[in-house]
């Protein structure tokens, strides 16, 4: 089974970007993490983080027919791409949305996603915590449906 986890902008800046909102472990880190787990889970784990809007969207459409689901933490993007959620619908790829912040404890604008209805799920807060526990549900739904 593949599970992407695709980033996007500013978070190749995690350990040093507002640790108060997203904590100090880095992205690597995280990664770290979430491949242990799907290690554990015997699943692969495709890892994807850029800043540029074309190129997730590119990212997302080159899963179409080779991912099985997906954690999507898609940062700003989250509240303004409708690119991103095009993408999404086009592959059908089911995914979990996970944000570190609690986006619903924020300003207004951070508090809409336009992708969050798409999803399986939403893991919002739990920092990266939120990755490995997003990726343990994501692998027990696609394997029980
Ligand atoms: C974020 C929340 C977004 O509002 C923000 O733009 C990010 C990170 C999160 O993980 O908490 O870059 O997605």
């Amino acid at each position: 089974m593949l599970i992407a986890v695709v980033n996007g902008p500013n978070l190749n800046l995690l350990g040093t970007r507002e640790p108060e909102l997203y904590g100090r472990a880095t992205l690597a880190e995280i990664e770290h993490q979430v491949r242990a787990t799907a290690g554990t889970l015997g699943v692969t784990v495709e890892w994807i983080q850029s800043n540029h809007e074309g190129a997730l969207v590119e990212a997302v459409q080159g899963l179409a027919g080779r991912a099985d689901g997906a954690l999507i933490n898609a940062a700003a993007l989250t509240h303004t791409s409708l690119a991103l959620r095009d993408a999404l619908l086009a592959v059908r790829l089911p995914f979990i949305e996970v944000h570190l912040s609690n986006i619903f404890a924020r300003e207004p604008a951070r508090r809409e996603s336009l992708l969050a209805d798409l999803a399986i799920g939403v893991v919002t807060g739990l920092g990266g915590r939120g990755y490995v526990l997003a990726l343990e549900a994501l692998v027990e739904r696609l394997r029980d449906g």
